[in-house]
C-alpha cells in the first residue's frame, strides 16, 4: 500500500511507522510534517490511505500547531485525492463542530469493502482502533489483488490492472486477460476486458482508467443524454465506474461492441457502407435535437469554445492572422445535444452496419452544427483520418471546402462526405454550418500534426461562403 503520513512530530511518526509495518507490512510510506509538505504531495502523486494528524504546523518552518491545518489538509484531499480513504489522528478535546466536519466524507465500496467510512476520525489514544482499520484496508486490498489471476499483455499502468482485479473480484471472476486496444489521443490505459471463472462462465467489457473528474463528467453526461433519449443499440451502456481505490483516478466500464469496426476502418474497407452508417446515425442521434430558440455569436465566442485566443497565438501564421480580424460577425445558432467529439474512431459499427457511439467526454448541449461537421472533418484532421494516405489528398483543393461539388472531386470518401455535409445542412442553416466549420477549422492549429495551410484554407472557404451566404 501506498501510504502518506502527515505528522509533524518523531514520536508519532515512529509510531505510526511501527503500526503500518504490523498492520500493512511493505507499504511505501512518504511524511508530510506540514499542512504544505501535505498539499505539496497530494498535488504530486496519489495514494492508497492518507493518515493525517489534525493538529500541524501550516508549514515546516512554523510553530503554529493547529486543528485548522488539518482541516486545510481535509478540504485540499477531498478534490486532489478523491475516492482515496483518510484517517485523521484527533485529539480527546477535538470540538464537536470539527469532528462532525470531518466525518462528512460519505462512503464507498473500496476493495470490495462496501459502504466504508472514506473519512475516519481516531483518537490518539486509541491505537488499537487505528491498527485494526490500517490491517482491514490492507487486507481488502490484498485480496482484491489476490483473487484472480492476471494475463496482462502488455498492459502495464499500475491502477488499470488494480481496476480489471477490482472488478473481477466484484463479479466474482478468477481470470483476467487483458487486450490492450491501439488507444484513443487522451492516452488514458485502455482495453478489452475478458473475465472467467470455473463456476461463472465469461464476461467481456471495455475499461479505461482516467482523472477522477473526467470519469465523473463522462459518467454525468452519459446518464443525462444518452440511454433515457437514443434507442439501445445505438450506444455502448455504461456500468458503474470504480471510484475509490485508484489513487486519485476512477475507471469507466461499459459493454463491449465486439465484432465492430471503427468508422475510419470501415471508410477504407467499403466507404459507401461507412456513409449509410453516418445516414443511420443522424437518424439516431434525431432525440438530442429540440426546438430551441437560436442565439446570436459572434465567430470569436464560437471559435473560442474550441481554442482559446492564447493557444491560437501561439499557433497562428501571419496569413492566418487575418482571419481573427474578421471575428467580430454575428451569427445565429441553434443548439442541440451534441456527442462533443464526434470524430470516426469513437463510432463504431457492426457488421450489420449499425453505427454504435463510444466515449462521451465532451458529450453536452452545443451548436447544433457541431457533430456532423467535426466528423466530415475527423477523416483529414484525425491523427487516424483515412484521408490523410490518399492521392486526393496530396491534390485536394482545401480552399473549395464550402464549395462541395467541387470539393469532393476525385475524393474516395465522396458518399462520406455528402452524407455529412447534408446531415450538417439538417441541423441549421448554412451560415450556422460555415461557422462552426470555421471555429473547428481554427481549434486545428492546436495541432501540430495538422497541416497548417490545409486548416487555414479551410476556415477561409467556411468564412467566405457564410460571407455570401442568403441572410436568414
Ligand atoms: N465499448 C467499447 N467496445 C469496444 N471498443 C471500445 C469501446 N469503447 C472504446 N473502445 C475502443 O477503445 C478506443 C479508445 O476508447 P475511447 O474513445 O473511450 O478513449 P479516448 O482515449 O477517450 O479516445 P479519444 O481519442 O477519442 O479521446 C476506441 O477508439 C475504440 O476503438
Ligand atoms: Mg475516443
Amino acid at each position: 500500500m501506498k501510504i502518506l503520513l502527515i505528522e509533524d512530530e518523531d514520536r508519532g511518526a515512529r509510531q505510526a511507522l511501527e503500526l503500518f509495518e504490523r498492520a500493512a507490512p511493505s507499504s511505501s510510506v512518504q511524511i508530510a510534517t506540514s499542512r504544505d509538505d501535505a498539499l505539496d504531495a497530494m498535488d504530486g502523486e496519489g495514494f492508497d490511505l492518507i493518515v493525517c494528524d489534525l493538529r500541524i504546523p501550516p508549514s515546516n518552518s512554523s510553530a503554529d500547531v493547529d486543528e485548522r491545518h488539518g482541516l486545510a489538509v481535509h478540504a485540499a484531499a477531498r478534490d486532489s485525492c478523491p475516492g482515496t480513504p483518510i484517517v485523521f489522528l484527533t485529539a480527546f478535546a477535538t470540538k464537536r463542530n470539527t469532528r462532525t466536519q470531518l466525518s462528512s466524507g460519505g462512503t464507498k465500496q473500496i476493495y470490495g469493502l462496501k459502504d466504508y467510512p472514506m473519512v475516519q476520525l481516531v483518537e490518539k489514544g486509541d491505537m488499537d482502533e487505528f491498527e485494526d482499520l490500517v490491517s482491514t484496508l490492507a487486507q481488502a486490498l490484498k485480496t482484491v489483488e489476490s483473487s484472480s489471476e492476471l494475463l496482462a499483455g502488455d498492459a502495464s499502468d499500475e491502477m488499470f490492472l488494480r481496476a480489471v482485479k477490482t472488478y473481477a473480484h466484484q463479479i466474482n471472476m478468477s481470470n483476467a486477460v487483458i487486450h490492450t486496444i491501439a488507444g484513443g489521443l487522451s492516452g488514458a490505459p485502455l482495453g478489452r476486458v475478458e473475465l472467467s471463472s470455473p463456476q461463472g462462465g465469461k464476461a467481456n467489457i471495455f475499461m479505461k482508467v482516467v482523472a477522477f473528474q473526467d470519469a465523473v463528467n463522462e459518467r454525468t453526461n452519459f446518464e443525462e443524454f444518452v440511454p433515457n433519449r437514443l434507442q439501445t443499440g445505438f450506444f455502448a451502456p455504461a456500468l458503474s465506474p470504480i471510484t475509490a481505490g485508484l489513487r486519485g483516478q476512477a475507471a469507466l466500464l461499459s459493454s463491449l461492441a465486439d465484432g465492430c469496426v471503427s468508422l475510419f476502418h470501415l471508410l477504407t474497407q467499403n466507404p459507401a457502407v461507412a456513409a449509410e452508417a453516418v445516414k443511420a446515425l443522424k437518424e439516431a442521434t434525431r432525440p438530442w435535437i429540440h426546438a430551441s430558440e437560436p442565439a446570436l455569436m459572434s465567430l470569436a465566442d464560437l471559435r473560442r469554445r474550441r481554442i482559446t485566443d492564447e493557444k491560437l497565438a501561439e499557433a497562428l501564421t501571419f496569413s492566418g492572422r487575418a482571419l481573427v480580424c474578421n471575428e467580430s460577425r454575428t451569427v445565429e445558432m441553434k443548439t442541440s445535444v451534441c456527442h462533443g467529439d464526434l470524430h470516426g474512431e469513437n463510432i463504431l459499427v457492426t457488421a450489420e452496419g449499425r453505427p454504435i457511439l463510444i466515449d462521451f467526454g465532451d458529450l453536452g448541449l452545443n451548436v447544433a452544427p457541431l457533430d456532423p461537421v467535426t466528423l466530415e472533418l475527423s477523416i483529414i484532421f484525425h491523427k487516424a483520418g483515412p484521408a490523410r494516405s490518399t492521392d486526393w489528398f496530396a491534390n485536394a483543393k482545401w480552399e473549395s471546402w464550402a464549395d462541395l461539388d467541387i470539393f469532393v472531386e476525385g475524393s474516395p470518401f465522396e458518399l462520406f462526405i455528402r452524407e455529412c455535409r447534408a446531415w450538417s445542412m439538417e441541423q441549421d442553416c448554412a451560415n450556422a454550418v460555415f461557422a462552426s466549420a470555421y471555429a473547428h477549422a481554427m481549434r486545428q492549429f492546436k495541432y501540430p500534426d495538422v497541416d497548417k495551410g490545409i486548416t487555414q484554407a479551410i476556415a477561409q472557404s467556411a468564412y467566405a461562403a457564410m460571407s455570401t451566404s442568403a441572410p436568414l
